[in-house]
């Protein structure tokens, strides 16, 4: 395959990372990810959190509802838990049973909605004995949040105080070190010694392979660029693009696309989260490009996530496009807009 390549069929990919929200604003964010997608991990952190098997079977009925009335069939919601200090082991239990795909873990204050989030790891040692044993995988939002630790440290911190100790306490629990965002990150993942069993992993997301932290301030602050982790420096892109196109099993496609009404961004304490999910395969696919790479990209769009949740591979196959898109200034998003990534550029590649 060369560089000068202008099309690519590719089984198609899923989402391990997506946040749609709820109510109207859901309609309008689901209906960006289903034209590409097959399959998404939804987040959940909606306000209040879903944190139980009922909360998320409602979700669940929700999301079902509007892909129904949008004419949408053939995508699934993969549903998640949000984890707190007061998860019961029960629950697990039926989570598992329920096909509950995963848990997430915020530490408390680490990002939006994440106030009800763990305040301390060791509270949940029962619960994570039980995801241990029954197989189910814990999403990781890998920060620190002591205010005394920078900001663009708080992911390197975050391996060292809480990643590595307890990966050490549950050698055989599932983790997906989700978002990744340093160098820290991508080798302690490409390292991480796991005794031959697929137990750890991370999803990396489109802005943090295209942009590095110049991107939030150029010309002027640019909320819409910023999303936490927060963009690094640029040694920290090029480790990310190396290990996404190595063709390692251990990272795969995870947009976190996070959408914010235009007001929330734009305001003196802007929300953090970048809106990918317009053209997030265009993006993928133009940083694959960008270090001749688009040989790759079907292994980390397409197998390596399903191979980790042990979900089958899709069948179904698309074809990306080497044909600019323009991006929209602005798009709905229930009764306010949003501003999607690259709003008003062009994206290079598309679905055909
Ligand atoms: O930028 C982000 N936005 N990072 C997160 O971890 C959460 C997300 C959101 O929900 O808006
Ligand atoms: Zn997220």
């Amino acid at each position: 395959m060369s560089n000068s390549q202008t099309q690519i069929e590719l089984i198609q990919p899923d989402d391990w990372h997506l946040h749609i929200r709820d109510g109207d604003v859901m309609r309008d964010a689901l209906g960006d990810t289903a034209r590409q997608f097959a399959r998404a991990i939804i987040m959940p952190n909606l306000n209040p959190p879903v944190t139980t098997v009922d909360l998320a079977k409602a979700y669940q009925a929700r999301i079902e509802s509007n892909l129904k009335s949008l004419g949408i069939n053939g995508f699934t919601p993969l549903m998640t838990l949000y984890l707190t200090d007061n998860t019961l082991a029960d629950e697990i239990q039926r989570a598992k049973a329920e096909g509950i795909a995963a848990l997430k873990l915020y530490p408390a204050g680490a990002t939006t909605n994440s106030d009800a989030g763990v305040n301390d790891i060791k509270r949940c040692y029962q619960v994570l004995e039980v995801m241990q044993q029954v197989g189910m995988p814990l999403l990781v939002h890998g920060e620190v949040t002591h205010p005394d630790v920078d900001i663009f440290d708080r992911e390197a911190v975050f391996i060292d105080q809480v990643l590595e100790p307890l990966r050490k306490d549950f050698p055989e629990l599932k983790i997906v070190f989700e978002h990744i965002t340093t160098k820290q990150a991508a080798q302690y993942v490409r390292d991480a010694s796991t005794s031959g069993k697929n137990t750890i992993a991370a999803t990396i997301t489109p802005q943090h392979l295209l942009m590095n932290r110049n991107a939030i301030f150029a010309g002027g602050i640019r909320p819409h660029n910023y999303c936490l982790p927060v963009l690094k420096r640029e040694e920290h892109r090029i480790a990310l693009l190396e290990v996404a196109t190595s063709g390692n099993l251990r990272f795969f496609l995870g947009t976190d696309s996070a959408p914010h009404a235009k007001g929330a961004k734009e305001s003196a304490r802007g929300c953090a989260g970048c809106y990918s999910a317009f053209n997030a395969l265009g993006l993928y696919a133009e940083a694959f490009d960008s270090v001749g790479k688009l040989n790759r990209l079907e292994t980390f769009a397409s197998f390596y996530g399903p191979d980790f949740y042990s979900l089958p591979r899709n069948t179904k196959k698309i074809t990306l496009t080497k044909k600019a898109q323009n991006i929209p200034s602005e798009q709905p998003f229930g009764d306010a807009t949003i501003v999607p990534l690259r709003a008003g550029e062009t994206i290079a590649w598309s679905l055909s």
